[in-house]
């Protein structure tokens, strides 16, 4: 929404959240202090805040006056009832909905943000068409394609705006109007119209598609190490074919995100639904590679630590799902904490935006979800700590865990670490990103994803 403030001088963008608390950051003069860290957000905020970018809890009024809303509320993985662990929790969504056709006297487009199950604009429809106040509503889908760490720029230049609604005369304005908008930076052949459905089901796709790149090579890294190949020359000589093409197929110790897992997961459950069983275990299988990917950089840090990890110190390098963001939502680094917590590990993490709160909330929430006990709970919790630099988290730790892929860790200087790390110093990079050789060459026992090691 800054972004449309700051490329649309004479549109008003007002966002409202019913927390006080959220929206007391976003209008904080001290921009560091925003509630999400993203590259270029602060100044974009910085140029339209308080212009014609308005941050407000005083949700009604806004609705009242304004000619388009966007919904743009959390739709997570549904944690009970029916669908639980794979279908996504609508209340949120429900709850605009209702709030809209409560409060809105005059027309408006109603526009989905939020990544929705196929067919949610239909039900959105269903509850805007209760107005008490005779309001006639179009509800549109524009899914957002931008990813977390590049999130401004993407925006800026984003390789397509996806725009769906009814096949009507009163739909096709309505895309219109948001076509418009886009058009003020969007090149118009880069914004496609659809008919709703589509552009929901084009977002789960799209998602779809990139992890399954992201599992295809992972599960190609387990069988590189195995057989001396190198996952970085394979996905180099693959991605050269102009068919197949070369992003996405970076090794990793597996995607995390608040999209890939859950859209799939929604894929899936989809699939069920309509009885596709195939269709829905082929992308399962997308979240079964990534989860196998997970467990095994786990259990590699095991088996060269000589089968146990009871009472060792293992410093992690990053906490976030990936670079440039402190969105920690389905991290690899809590799937791994988990396994090596749970075999006695001592874990201190160092993450240049992630504090530890966060870190022991996502691991509270995964052993609460799991019905571990709070005694249990605590005492694991007990065992991981953070600490405010990359040297710091491995001094007298048996092991180093690359888990995010910050440039700063790129330039730390390894021979200082070595001095500080217990012997043998072992370094598993689940990035690829440290020079393997020279840390060989220090004397460090080195493993990176997809390359055979010698232990
Ligand atoms: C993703 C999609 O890219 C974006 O289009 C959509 O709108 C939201 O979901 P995001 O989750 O922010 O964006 O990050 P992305 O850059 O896609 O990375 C997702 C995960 O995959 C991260 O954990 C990342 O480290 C991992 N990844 C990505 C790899 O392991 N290898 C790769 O080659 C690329």
């Amino acid at each position: 929404m800054a972004v449309i403030a700051r490329q649309c001088p004479n549109i008003t963008v007002t966002v409202v959240d019913i927390s006080e608390e959220r929206i007391a950051a976003w209008n904080d003069a001290n921009l560091d202090n925003l509630p999400i860290y993203e590259p270029g957000l602060a100044e974009v905020v910085a140029k339209a805040r308080d212009k014609n970018l308005f941050f407000s809890t005083e949700v009604d009024k806004a609705i009242q006056e304004a000619d388009i809303i966007f919904i743009a509320v959390n739709t997570p993985t549904k944690t009970y009832g029916k669908g639980k662990g794979m279908a996504a929790d609508l209340t949120y969504v429900e709850q605009c909905a209702r709030n809209i056709a409560e409060v809105a006297k005059s027309d408006k487009i109603v526009v989905e943000k939020s990544t929705l199950p196929v067919r949610t604009a239909e039900a959105i429809q269903t509850i805007l068409k209760q107005s008490p106040h005779g309001a006639q509503f179009e509800v549109l889908s524009n899914p957002e394609f931008l990813a977390e760490g590049t999130a401004i720029e993407d925006l800026f230049k984003s390789d397509r705006v996806l725009i769906g609604g009814r096949t009507t005369p009163k739909g096709e304005q309505a895309v219109q109007a948001l076509v418009d908008i886009y058009a003020n930076w969007i090149p118009r052949e880069k914004i496609v119209t659809t008919n709703v459905w589509s552009s929901e089901l084009s977002k789960l796709v799209s998602n779809a598609f990139l992890a399954q790149r992201i599992s295809s090579i992972n599960s190609i890294s387990a069988l590189c190490e195995a057989t001396g190949a190198d996952v970085e020359e394979v996905a180099t000589a693959v991605g050269k074919d102009s068919r197949i093409g070369p992003k996405f197929l970076k090794a990793s110790v597996g995607f995390g995100g608040s999209c890939f897992q859950k859209d799939i997961l929604n894929l899936v459950y989809l699939c069920q639904q309509y009885g596709l069983d195939e269709v829905a275990d082929y992308w399962k299988g997308v979240i079964d590679i990534n989860d196998y990917q997970k467990n095994r950089f786990a259990n590699r840090i095991q088996q060269a630590l000589f089968n146990t990890v009871n009472g060792k110190k293992i410093s992690f390098w990053g906490w976030a799902f990936k670079k440039d963001t402190n969105d920690t939502r389905e991290s690899a680094a809590i799937y791994v904490a988990d396994q090596l917590l749970s075999e006695g590990a001592e874990i201190v993490v160092y993450d240049p935006k992630v504090t530890l709160e966060r870190m022991h909330m996502d691991l509270q929430t995964l052993w609460e979800y799991r019905g571990e006990t709070e005694t249990d709970i605590k005492g694991k919790l007990a065992k991981l700590q953070s600490v405010d630099s990359a040297v710091a988290a491995c001094t007298k730790a048996h092991a180093l865990a690359v888990i995010a892929e910050w440039d700063v860790f790129q330039t730390q200087d390894f021979e200082t670490i070595y001095t500080k790390m217990e012997k043998p110093a072992f370094v598993f990079d689940g990035r690829k990103i440290l020079d393997y050789n020279q840390l060989q060459s220090i004397g460090f026992t080195a493993y990176e994803i997809g390359k055979a090691t010698e232990d």
